[in-house]
């Protein structure tokens, strides 16, 4: 039944992701999810919907109550029928200020495999607090008047004494410019919230053709040209940086969320490419301290830290709630960015900062990745025998390091997945979700975060996927 859905979905031209969930009667309940999908773009204009008979077979609903709730939607103006075209959504469907819809009920997540996510459950809490405790006894009456936008000195001297011995990054605690994450720093580099909104990098910016889908967002909201440069397992194509380009945008580390770190020749190649332009390289380095199969790759900056730019965060290494994150920066940009960010600190909290540099200064921080390191290279090496075995056909790539993987579908099959995976509770990503719309398709694939289930959780986790995988 999957199956017919899955080439049904197909025909359709989406991974509809119907779900009945919600109180009232099963017609009520496919209405809901029909205008959820028509108004979520899941469906769209002039999309032709499945058959009556066949919808219901997928749905283990009567024919009947399919009929019924297409007619419904028929006359509130969300498709059309017409005699020997089937139904369809309607050209200009109803928007939801004319016919408000209902909020579509929340989708019950039982497996937890989306990417981006660290294991929850293993944040240090006493070692943080403890932190905490100290910072806030030995923090000087300044840390508690308003911040400066450079970031904390404590905070900025641990990171310089960290990412220089764990990265290979080369600088002083000058060039640091304390931020709330990777985000917040592309924002204050080329403008948009978080910021003065003015931004202190212009011009073309080339990225990597996959890549994730909320930073694009991001880059367009603030008018910036994004051009992708392709991937391939040795990273992104450096000699085919487009000529405009001011600036590339690159995960040298683990290219995300493909896999393969840059290739050495190309780590030069992009630093030479810069000085020959006079451009700049952005280093997102994103989960470089997890990697598995031998010392970390260094950090690019550290060829030359007046060329590169090096971002970095907590997000990956102890958790996206903590909202810090840093800027190494060439000397010339940082009273740029300092103008950018204004003149107090208004995002990072300096609590958090001291707390911060506490955890780095007293050794925590580096027990907790090694900690970490450990676990989920163990989740890594679960996911790779548990498929080996199970579902030899499905390749894995993007395994030495970081905190997901990329399962290689057979042609065809990623969006049929997704609708499976979706109606049995397993949150993932599918490979094209994360493509440059400008770029070339490389293939169907899967995204799986392997850190975010508990570890109780995580064996059934890995059952429902491999349940939901496309048999050879
Ligand atoms: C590719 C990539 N870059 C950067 C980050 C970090 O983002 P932020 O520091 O804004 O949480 C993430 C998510 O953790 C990511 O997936």
């Amino acid at each position: 039944m999957a199956d017919r859905w899955a080439e049904q979905a197909g025909r359709v031209g989406a991974d509809l992701h119907l779900e009945l969930d919600g109180g009232g009667s099963r017609r009520a309940a496919l209405i809901r999810a029909l205008r959820a999908a028509v108004s979520e773009g899941r469906l769209r204009p002039g999309q032709r919907l499945p058959p009556y008979r066949s919808l219901a077979a997928d749905l283990g609903l009567t024919r009947n109550t399919v009929a019924s709730a297409y007619a419904e939607l028929v006359a509130e103006g969300w498709l059309t029928a017409r005699q020997g075209s089937g139904t369809r959504v309607a050209a200009r469907s109803v928007s939801p200020v004319q016919a408000p819809v209902a909020p579509p009920a929340r989708r019950t997540v039982a497996h937890d495999l989306g990417q981006g996510k660290p294991d929850a459950g293993s944040f240090p809490r006493t070692a943080w607090a403890a932190a905490a405790r100290r910072a806030l006894t030995a923090a000087p009456n300044d840390a508690f008047g308003p911040g400066d936008p450079h970031g904390r000195p404590e905070l900025r001297a641990a990171l310089a004494e960290y990412l220089g011995r764990v990265r290979g990054v080369r600088t002083d605690p000058a060039r640091i410019v304390v931020c709330s994450g990777f985000a917040h720093a592309l924002r204050l580099l080329f403008g948009g919230a978080g910021g003065s909104g003015r931004g202190v990098l212009r011009g073309k910016l080339a990225v990597e053709a996959y890549g994730l889908g909320f930073h694009r967002s991001l880059l367009a909201a603030a008018s910036v040209r994004t051009v992708p440069l392709e991937v391939d397992e040795q990273g992104a194509r450096i000699e085919e940086l487009p000529s405009g380009a001011r600036a590339v945008l690159l995960t040298p580390a683990h290219q995300f969320p493909t896999g393969g770190p840059l290739a050495s020749g190309r780590r030069a190649a992009a630093v030479e490419w810069a000085r020959a332009r006079g451009g700049l390289v952005l280093e997102d380095d994103y989960d470089g301290e997890f990697r598995y199969d031998r010392e970390p790759v260094g950090a690019v900056q550290g060829l030359d830290p007046e060329r590169v730019i090096y971002l970095g965060s907590v997000s990956k290494s102890l958790s996206p709630a903590v909202r810090l994150g840093w800027m190494v920066l060439p000397g010339h940009l940082v009273d740029a960015v300092i103008g950018v960010k204004g003149e107090r600190e208004a995002w990072a909290s300096a609590l958090d900062q001291l707390t911060l540099a506490e955890f780095i200064r007293s050794g925590q921080y580096d027990r907790h990745v090694r900690r970490m390191r450990q676990r989920y290279r163990g989740r890594r090496d679960r996911l790779v025998s548990v498929l080996a075995s199970r579902a030899p056909h499905v390749s894995v790539s993007g395994i030495a390091a970081g905190l997901h993987a990329v399962l290689r579908l057979p042609p065809g099959t990623e969006a049929s997945t997704l609708v499976r995976a979706a109606r049995a509770g397993v949150a993932l990503d599918g490979l094209s979700a994360f493509r440059h719309p400008d770029a070339a398709a490389s293939g169907d694939g899967l995204v799986v975060g392997y850190a975010a289930p508990s570890e109780h959780a995580y064996g059934a986790a890995l059952d429902a996927l491999c349940a939901v995988l496309p048999k050879r």
